[in-house]
């Protein structure tokens, strides 16, 4: 009985480590705040070009892009910031950019530190 009882205490205790182990190892991402200067070297011209080119100017380039956006050029892609659209259509899940579905949270996460920044070229 007695060996019983330190048996279970002994799975118990390893399991509690175990499980405290895990838990630590699948702490999310998300819940550590991007420190101050996260994004300070993100520019248009080195990283967010080439997300706007990629993922949007599929759709919104030229002077006949959908609803009339055209993500194409720095100037069009600031005033866009600016009017604060792009900010709530790339976090917006009940109507999404790209409508297909939100970018990984990490992308997003680096727009709106840029945009927080004043979005610099
Ligand atoms: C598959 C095509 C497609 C892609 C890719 C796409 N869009 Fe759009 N977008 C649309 C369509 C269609 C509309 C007009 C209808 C609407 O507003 O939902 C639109 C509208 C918009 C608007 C204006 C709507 C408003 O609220 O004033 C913004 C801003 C926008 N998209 C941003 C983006 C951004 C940023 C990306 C890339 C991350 C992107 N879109 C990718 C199709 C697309």
């Amino acid at each position: 009985m007695k060996n019983r009882i330190l048996y279970i205490s002994i799975t118990l205790f390893l399991a509690l480590i175990i499980s405290c182990k895990r838990d630590i190892g699948l702490l999310p991402v998300k819940s550590v705040p991007l420190p101050a200067n996260a994004c300070d070297s993100i520019r248009y011209t080195n990283s967010m070009a080439a997300i706007f080119n990629n993922v949007c100017c599929n759709c919104h380039s030229g002077p006949f892009g959908s609803g009339g956006v055209d993500l194409s050029t720095y100037p069009n892609v600031l005033a866009k910031v600016q009017d604060g659209r792009i900010k709530d259509r790339i976090t917006n899940t009940n109507n999404p950019m790209p409508p297909f579905g939100l970018l990984p949270q990490s992308k997003v996460d680096s727009i709106l530190c840029w945009i927080d920044k004043g979005a610099p070229q």
